[in-house]
């Protein structure tokens, strides 16, 4: 193994794990036993969430109970907006999301897996509203947390068809392995720190653009792209400059992201007109080329957040809280791995290489 491959950790396993296994190689990602397509059409939110806190070893819960648990978790954290939000002044909807999950913990009778998920999209929304200048809406007990989360960003509630598609991206991003998040997490968890802090640290982790800040970029690319006619010349002046194609290459997957078909369904469901998938196609079929002339044998192809953007862009969400967004779902990931590590787990401490100098 070369020091460029030492450096990114490639191929080292971290934890043995029970939530979540992606192959690479054979384009397969399996969620707490269940290949991803597979769930994401047969399984709500609430009921990932619950397999996966299950199979980390956090208590048992059915479906219904875990619906119920992060309801009562969203009334709790709105109940706290009115003391998180002014931390947040001035700030983007990134760093404000980062300030606003720094302030959640403990909640009596919640479990903190419980208050952490249930937190995400009260804050999410309540910062997306409030940059618009725009009051905040409290949640809805009654309404699962894909469509409740649509709900209290809009103001009004979402048709099914679209808490559906929602909901379905939550399941598809809700755990993949030991991505650099839940990477973070666990470091964070295997300190015995608590959940809040594990998940604030991954929350970090995900919005760099190498990992869950890329979906915004996808879209001011295919907006900066604009016609067919301007696929071939943008996409190869942007590489003949050196520039990454957002939404491309992954470390682990060397053919497409299974994600990606799910999502694209997701989209498909909503009907036509709210998006063009044709030219998302076109571009994504000539980025596909483009890279493989411009990267023979890296083997780059479209990764999740590709059809991430063109999903949450035809759900009206605004593109600058697509991160936030992406937390709501794997924050179930990052909370399980953190059990996980604090049950099964040790202190996670690797080495380094020293490539300094010596004293004499
Ligand atoms: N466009 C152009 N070139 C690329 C791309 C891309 N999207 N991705 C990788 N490459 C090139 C690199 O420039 C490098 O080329 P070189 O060896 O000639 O210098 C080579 O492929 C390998 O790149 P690495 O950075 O070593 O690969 P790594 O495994 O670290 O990268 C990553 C994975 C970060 C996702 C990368 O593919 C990338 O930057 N993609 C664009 C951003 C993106 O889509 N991020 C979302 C990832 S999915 C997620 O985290 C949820």
């Amino acid at each position: 193994m070369t020091i460029h491959q030492t450096s990114g950790l490639d191929g080292v396993a971290a934890a043995v794990t029970a939530l979540s296994h992606v192959d690479g190689e054979a384009g397969e990602l399996v969620i707490a036993g269940s290949r991803v397509g597979d769930l994401a059409s047969t399984t709500s939110f609430e009921g990932v969430v619950a397999r996966l806190w299950s199979a980390a070893g956090a208590e048992e819960r059915t479906e219904s109970e875990t619906r119920a648990l992060l309801a009562q978790a969203r009334m709790r954290a709105f109940e706290r907006l009115e003391s998180i939000l002014p931390a947040t002044d001035g700030l983007s909807i990134v760093d404000a999301f980062r300030a606003a999950v720094a302030a959640i913990g403990p909640w009596d009778g919640i479990p903190p897996e419980a208050m952490s998920v249930g937190a995400m999209p009260v804050l999410a929304a309540a910062l997306v509203r409030r940059a618009a200048g725009k009051p905040a809406v409290a949640p809805d007990a009654k309404l699962g947390h894909a469509a409740d989360t649509l709900r209290m960003l809009r103001g009004k509630p979402a048709s099914e068809a679209e808490a559906k598609a929602l909901g379905a991206y939550l399941v598809t991003v809700s755990d993949h392995g030991m991505n650099a998040s839940t990477f973070a997490a666990r470091v964070v968890a295997s300190t015995q720190a608590d959940l809040f802090m594990a998940v604030t640290a991954a929350y970090c982790a995900l919005s760099g653009p190498l990992h869950g800040g890329a979906p915004g970029p996808v879209l001011d690319m295919l907006d900066s792209i604009g016609t067919s006619a301007n696929i071939a010349p943008w996409v190869d002046a942007a590489l003949a400059r050196g520039e990454r194609l957002m939404g491309f290459g992954h470390r682990i997957y060397k053919v497409r992201d299974p994600r990606a078909d799910v999502l694209k369904g997701a989209v498909d469901s909503l009907g036509a007109g709210q998006t063009d998938l044709g030219f998302m196609a076109e571009v994504e079929i000539y980025a596909r080329e483009a890279l493989a002339k411009a990267k023979p044998g890296r083997r780059l192809d479209t990764n999740v957040e590709f059809y991430t953007a063109i999903l949450l862009d035809a759900l009206k969400i605004p593109r600058n809280a697509f991160t936030p967004i992406f937390a709501v779902g794997r924050s179930v990931g990052w909370t399980a791995h953190a059990i996980e590590q604090q049950r099964t787990g040790r202190l996670l401490r690797p080495t380094s290489v020293y490539a300094g100098t010596m004293p004499v």
